[in-house]
């Protein structure tokens, strides 16, 4: 089964993705997450990407969908893809739909998680994850059982994204709705689009994002 997960930032996309092949064997394909790895490793392109991320900014489409085309083409996933923060764009989405023609396959459901965007703000606010594992963590909602130390991995190094900042918060809000949020009319109109309550309990939203998946 290939999904997108579509929700604006602190939807809980990721913290849901992370799940879903912990349990199903499905690879995530987080372009968030392949950019802040180009960064890490002192890419060129992650020292293109940079400052357009901690401003909040969508990078070109150009760059992802080359990410993206990457993934599809080299990794094999018997589980299906979860595509996390991607399509972002409507370009990006048609390019998704002839990349998954390319290579024999298909998406199956589109699934946007609806937050509150005050709900939003706290998420970002308190999130955290470990930087041994990347274990994502909250202030408030998701704290580690010994909060000098993660539940995973033991490792005591969390991190803090340099994007989660209230500048950059609305910026990457700004774009949600006005780059990203056509592709609910976009999707609904293929009858691929599912919509879920992001609110409430982790468990909660994953039991009713498995409800969607049926
Ligand atoms: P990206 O990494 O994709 O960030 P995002 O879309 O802003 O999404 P987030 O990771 O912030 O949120 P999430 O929905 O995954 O929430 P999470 O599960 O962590 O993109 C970063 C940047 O990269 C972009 O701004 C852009 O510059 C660039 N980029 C990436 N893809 C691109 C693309 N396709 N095109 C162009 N540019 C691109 O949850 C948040 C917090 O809330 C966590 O602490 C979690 O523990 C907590 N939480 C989750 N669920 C719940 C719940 N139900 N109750 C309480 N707390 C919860």
């Amino acid at each position: 089964m290939n999904i997108i997960l579509l929700g604006p930032p602190g939807a809980g996309k990721g913290t849901q993705a992370k799940m879903l092949v912990d349990e199903r064997q499905m690879v995530q394909l987080s372009t968030g997450d392949m950019l802040r790895a180009a960064r890490t490793s002192g890419t060129e392109l992650g020292k293109t990407v940079a400052g357009v991320m901690d401003r909040g900014e969508l990078v070109t489409d150009e760059i992802v969908i080359g990410l993206i085309e990457e993934q599809l083409t080299t990794t094999n996933s018997a589980g299906g893809f979860i595509f996390d923060g991607f399509p972002r764009t409507l370009a990006q989405a048609d390019a998704l739909g002839a990349l998954l023609d390319k290579v024999g396959q298909s998406l199956d459901c589109v699934v946007e998680m609806r937050v509150d965007d005050e709900i939003l703000v706290k998420r970002i606010a308190g999130r955290f994850t470990c930087g041994g594992c990347g274990e994502g963590y909250h202030d408030e909602f998701k704290m580690p059982s010994d909060p000098a130390k993660c539940d995973n991995c033991g490792s005591s190094d969390f991190k803090r994204r340099p994007d989660d900042n209230e500048d950059s918060l609305k910026t990457r809000l700004m774009a949600y709705y006005k780059d990203t949020s056509p592709l609910i009319g976009y999707y609904y109109a293929k009858n691929q689009l599912k919509s879920i309550d992001g609110l409430g309990e982790i468990a909660d939203v994953k039991a009713r994002l498995a409800q969607a998946l049926v």
